[in-house]
């Protein structure tokens, strides 16, 4: 825990803490989860990494290709998706490597709460992300000027 709010901006508390072998594993129990609770669709970014994709169909969601541009994950055609779940690689967008900016993150905390969404980080590569200006944050640490 204190390894995550260290490196990673985040609060977590144990009991809402999941370990798993990695991003996959993780995104696919939340995937079923999702679907279990009745949710059908999930944006995921596009271009994007083929296995978010996969992962979630395989448990069962649709999943609408969410646009990405240099600064990101193209945070206004969310509303228009009709999705409550958005995934999104801030740090390091896959495979475009852009930087999900501030205001698109502003965007995006905004999206979410007004939305009562739910944004799934896949922040794979942040260790070798460090020079970025969000370095190590997860969403749930952004600072007050990314809203
Ligand atoms: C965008 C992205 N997310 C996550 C991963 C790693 O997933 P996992 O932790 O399941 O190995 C990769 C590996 O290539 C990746 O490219």
């Amino acid at each position: 825990m204190s390894y995550l709010s260290r490196a990673r901006a985040a609060a977590p508390e144990p009991e809402h803490t999941l370990v798993c072998s990695g991003f996959s594993e993780g995104f696919a129990v939340l995937c079923r989860t999702l679907r279990d609770r009745g949710v059908e669709r999930i944006a995921i970014e596009d271009p994007g990494w083929l296995s978010h994709r996969l992962i979630a169909e395989r448990a069962g969601l649709e999943a609408a290709p969410a646009a990405v541009d240099d600064q990101g994950l193209v945070v206004p055609e969310l509303w228009d998706s009709g999705c409550e779940v958005a995934l999104t690689t801030p740090a390091h967008q896959f495979p475009t490597g852009a930087v999900l900016s501030s205001r698109r993150r502003a965007a995006l905390l905004e999206w979410a709460e007004e939305r009562d969404g739910l944004i799934v980080e896949d922040d794979c590569a942040w260790t070798v992300t460090r020079w970025a200006r969000f370095r190590g944050s997860s969403p749930s640490g952004w600072p007050p000027s990314a809203r």
